[in-house]
């Protein structure tokens, strides 16, 4: 077989065959390296937010050549312009390209690399990364090797893609199968409650019930309507109708629930800091949209009670491409990142029963996609725990 249609053939084998991203990567470098040898390689992904261009892949990179390629910016240098602009670039040296990061220079010298080519992994009109290849012999790359190249980028984007849909199906199907017994439940429940709930009140309008007996009732009623709003809860992730949708302010959204909050987190000595500057319209719905926010504002605090030193809140609103996205930061432990795969799936909560029942975030997940967004978290390198709520912008998006 024909060298280049070996590698393409070892590539999509392994795509077809495991949904391991990590796998796909080192093969797809192995093969390709044992182009004419030589060669050095690398793969680069696009991370959550957007802008950072994560060192995912590599092969034959010098120390110094993985430090300065472990973490580059969407738009800046020869592999963050291929991310941005999504066209293939081929240097012929790749010393007199005027778009070479100058941090990348010496090492680059040193290094002696000299032809460079960088194709864009893209699926689905989104940029996933990029995926680059050098050498240090004189011979340009030429047009076999880039289609090549091309090729299993292609191939890389498709794993990626399948990735992503099989975990997200993964999470869908728990979701349908626990809303559906959750749903059946808290209709059950939801009667006998209300029954309850008002025969307290009753109770308690009356004139002839001792202070120590209406203590009681009212515990009992304040009980009551705690239950109550867990089934809520339950119904509002069991909810399969669309949310009603209206163009709504988020800097509004998210002003109400901090001033909610605001008693509680005072007390708590968490400092609160906004930037909403940014402040599009939406189509959404707002109560559940407050919702969402509350879960992650409640989250975020409950988070940083639990540790010393200071405690910062901060909600920000960010335009990006198309969307508009909410940032709540916080300042508490992070998410341990064994965890972070389960944090949303319903009913699992580290917190102790009575602080937590493990719906929060598997109902702002529900919310936040009916609305055709999305809600993911990850850890913040200076510590604590970022949840981000993106959602479409523009008309009846
Ligand atoms: N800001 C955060 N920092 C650290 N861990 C978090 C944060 N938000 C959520 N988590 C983790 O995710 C779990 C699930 O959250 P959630 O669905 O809201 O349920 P609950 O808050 O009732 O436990 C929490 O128990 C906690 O372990
Ligand atoms: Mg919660």
């Amino acid at each position: 077989m024909e060298p280049h249609l070996k590698i393409l053939h070892t590539v999509s084998e392994t795509v077809s065959r495991t949904l391991d991203v990590e796998e796909i990567l080192k093969t797809a470098l192995e093969a390709l390296t044992h182009v004419t040898g030589h060669e050095i390689a690398s793969v680069h992904l696009v991370a959550t937010d957007g802008v950072t261009l994560e060192l995912r892949a590599e092969r034959g990179l010098s120390q110094q050549m993985r430090e300065v390629n472990r973490a580059l910016t969407v738009g800046e240098g020869i592999i963050g312009r291929v991310a941005s602009s999504g066209a293939t670039v081929v240097v012929r040296d790749v010393m007199g390209s005027p778009d070479l990061l100058p941090s990348a220079q010496a090492i680059v010298r040193r290094d002696r690399i000299r032809g460079f080519v960088c194709v864009p992994i893209a699926a689905r009109g989104r940029m996933l990364g990029t995926l680059s290849l050098g050498r240090q012999t004189n011979d340009p790359f030429d047009e076999g090797e880039v289609t090549l190249l091309e090729a299993t980028a292609q191939q890389i984007a498709i794993a990626l893609d399948n990735a992503r849909l099989s975990s997200e199906l993964v999470h869908a199907e728990k979701l349908s199968a626990v809303g559906e017994l959750a749903s059946g439940v808290a209709h059950e429940i939801n009667n006998p409650l209300t029954t309850i709930l008002g025969l307290a009140q009753l109770l308690l309008s009356r004139a002839d019930v001792t202070p120590a007996v209406h203590e009681r009732i009212a515990l009992m009623a304040d009980e009551a309507s705690r239950a109550a709003g867990i089934v809520q809860n339950l119904l509002m992730f069991a909810r399969h109708y669309p949310p009603e949708r209206r163009p709504c302010s988020l800097v509004d959204a998210v002003q109400r629930v901090i001033a909610l909050k605001s008693y509680q987190l005072e007390l708590d000595k968490v400092r609160v800091t906004t930037e909403l500057d940014h402040s599009p319209i939406v189509w959404a719905d707002e109560n559940q949209m407050q919702q969402v926010l509350l879960n992650l504002v409640q989250n975020a605090h409950q988070a940083m009670a639990r540790q010393e030193g200071e405690r910062v809140l901060t909600v920000r609103l960010r335009p990006r491409d198309r969307h508009v996205a909410i940032e709540v930061l916080d300042s508490g432990p992070g998410i341990p990142a064994s965890l972070l795969s389960r944090i949303f799936d319903p009913f699992f909560t580290t917190k102790p029963p009575g602080e937590g029942s493990g719906l929060g975030l598997s109902v702002s997940y529900g919310i936040v996609g009916q609305h055709g967004g999305r809600l993911y978290a990850e850890n913040r390198p200076e510590g604590g725990a970022m949840f981000v709520v993106e959602l479409p912008t523009g008309e009846r998006a």
